[in-house]
């Protein structure tokens, strides 16, 4: 969590820094503030959104220079106040520092400061690094040492990113399982936990390693290891757009990544289906057909996603396939064979736990591949392989294309492994694949009916809870629909698969209760749709308001549903990508009707970089 911005060049800082940390305010809100050194170092901070400090910087102007970081927090250790908000200011007035992540050794650290006659102002665990800083500063009088000199007593997980007056050139950061990448630009560069920090500025960018110290100045980039040995860091060219990264005119960056879902399924499609055959780069055939079993690791959404893929990867490769959440997994001894392919599915590719959880699974020797969308993370660079999804940046903290993205990038994974060990006939393959090139244009048809599902949410803004029942690829799409209404509407909402509804949960059903169900199409012969059309009258008889998201023209529906939500006629597996549309609209449009900020929901972060 927490956005990091740094600049040296011969732009004004405070904008820089200020543009940087609006796109970055994904990361966390809870305070926001800025250090600038022109004949000082002066800051600025303010608790709240970016605007605070905005409107700070107006009544209290900081004095302008060509060196500066900035920073929006995401609270851990301290309350988000002005106080604990970054930079953290040392050498009485001279060193600013900013951090992201968790020192889990704050406390010894604090302590031995105290003792010394250190003085704190705030409670975060990031002030000791300040302190710790400005006192190898006084001896080694190189701000690089200094910070490698500190980094060696760190535990936990950081990037931290420091200027002194006396260095005012420089830019130093160091990171540790936290984000931090290099924009490289001409006569000026840049830090930032991700490229969204300067894409406005350039699209070259150099990736940092584990535990390596970048220093940056108008001209140089020299990147050393935490022992001091030089690094050549990894160049990448940032293909997102920068006005990508803003509203583009929508009401919100929900509302704008909600449109973008048909582009992020043709996307994350392009240059992967050639003919009616499926490529995955960085697999060949042998390996694809060798893997006889895949654990999917996420959180979230991401794992909702991997809930959708193992359905298709079982039914096309006839592998089996376990999904679990990155946290579990990864504190327990699971057992992963000579052939197990592990792949974890990020958006952020930083979020902490399913690091971790790829971290482990390549110690335990597993094949490790990333499905993420953010070039230059952390997750695909600590990972045998990559499937980048194309959804764009995703700015809104709730996920929304990124996860139709992810399950288009876990079908053809599973068609390709489908492919390659001959479980998956031609026509079929030929089959999906068409679907999935229609796609898009059935999910553009499901983005018309964003005027009546808003009209609904408009009605419904006083409900307290909402169920969500569905069957097969139904059942994660209920999941995904009650984790967007919870995060973006604060509502308790739960999704079940419906033939689980009768071992208990039908007795949350009361009259007026209301329920969304996702309706399999009747058109397939193998299709759950009969059994879900009882769980409907079931759940009718008991008094609840039911709200089907069926295909078009599902006449069994229609007596039984009070709405319909109607998805184009597809096949079953392109049926959960369609069903979801409306699902994120709705809890976008419900959380609005009760005057909440979609794009920032209270106590969430985008990126969840601590455990
Ligand atoms: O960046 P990641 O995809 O790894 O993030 C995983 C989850 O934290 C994320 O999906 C989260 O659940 C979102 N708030 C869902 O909208």
């Amino acid at each position: 969590m927490c956005g990091i911005v740094g600049y040296v060049g011969p732009r004004g800082s405070e904008a820089v820094l200020l543009g940087g940390l609006g796109r970055l305010e994904y990361r966390g809100y809870d305070s926001a503030g800025i250090a600038v050194i022109s004949d000082s170092l002066e800051s600025r901070k303010r608790s709240g959104k970016l605007q605070q400090l905005r409107d700070e910087l107006v009544a209290n102007p900081i004095h302008d220079g060509h060196t500066g970081i900035g920073h929006t927090r995401w609270a851990t250790h301290g309350a988000p106040n002005d106080v604990n908000a970054h930079p953290h200011i040392a050498d009485g007035g001279k060193l600013a520092l900013i951090h992201n992540g968790i020192i889990e050794n704050f406390s010894e650290l604090k302590a031995e400061l105290l003792n010394v006659g250190v003085e704190f102002t705030s409670e975060t665990d990031s002030e000791v690094a300040a302190h710790l800083v400005a006192r190898a500063y006084r001896q080694t009088g190189n701000l690089t040492e200094a910070l490698r000199a500190v980094v060696q007593r760190l535990d936990g997980a950081f990037t931290l990113l420091v200027v002194h007056e006396d260095e005012p050139d420089v830019v130093v950061g160091a990171r540790r399982n936290s984000p931090l990448v290099i924009g490289l630009g001409e006569g000026e560069n840049f830090l930032g936990s991700d490229v969204a920090a300067f894409v406005e500025f350039t699209r070259n960018a150099l990736a940092i390693g584990q535990d390596q110290i970048v220093t940056i100045t108008r001209d140089t980039v020299s990147v050393i290891d935490f022992d001091g040995n030089p690094v050549e860091p990894e160049p990448f060219e940032v293909t997102w757009d920068a006005s990508a990264a803003t509203k583009g005119g929508w009401p919100s960056f929900m509302a704008k990544e909600i449109s973008e879902e048909p582009q992020a399924v043709a996307d994350t499609i392009r240059g992967r289906i050639k003919g009616e055959t499926v490529h995955i780069d960085g697999f060949d055939a042998k390996t694809l057909a060798d893997i006889d079993r895949i654990i999917i690791l996420g959180c979230g959404t991401a794992a909702y996603s991997g809930l959708v893929g193992k359905y298709a990867i079982e039914q096309w490769a006839r592998i089996p396939v376990d999904v679990e959440l990155s946290h579990e997994f990864r504190y327990r001894e699971p057992v992963l064979g000579e052939h197990t392919l592990v792949v974890s599915v990020s958006q952020s590719g930083e979020t902490m736990d399913t690091l971790m959880a790829v971290k482990y699974a390549r110690e335990m020797g597993a094949r490790t591949l990333s499905i993420c969308n953010t070039q230059g993370a952390t997750i695909p660079r600590e990972s045998d392989d990559v499937i980048y999804t194309h959804a764009g940046p995703e700015v809104a903290v709730a996920s929304t294309k990124a996860f139709v993205a992810q399950v288009t990038a876990l079908y053809l994974l599973g068609l390709a492994i489908g492919q390659a060990n001959g479980k998956v006939d031609a026509a079929t393959l030929a089959t999906v694949v068409r679907d999935l090139e229609a796609t898009p244009t059935l999910i553009e048809t499901v983005l018309l009916q964003a005027d009546r599902i808003k009209t609904m949410a408009k009605w419904m803004a006083d409900t307290q809870a909402i169920l969500l029942l569905g069957r097969h690829v139904g059942f994660p799409i209920a999941l995904e629909g009650a984790l967007k209404l919870k995060e973006l509407a604060y509502i308790h909402a739960e999704g079940f698969a419906a033939g689980e509804l009768k071992h208990g949960p039908i007795a949350l059903i009361e009259p007026g209760q209301v329920v969304f169900v996702i309706v399999p199409s009747p058109r397939d012969p193998n299709s759950l749709h009969p059994k879900v059309v009882s769980n409907i009258q079931e759940i009718r008889a008991r008094g609840a308001r039911v709200i089907a998201i069926a295909e078009q023209g599902d006449a069994a529906v229609l007596p039984f549903a009070d709405e319909v939500i109607p998805i184009p006629l597809a096949s079953p597996f392109i049926e959960p990508i369609l069903a979801v549309v409306p699902l994120h609209l709705f809890s976008m449009e419900l959380a609005t009707a009760k005057g909440l900020d979609v794009d920032q929901p209270r106590n969430l972060a985008k990126s969840v970089t601590v455990e």
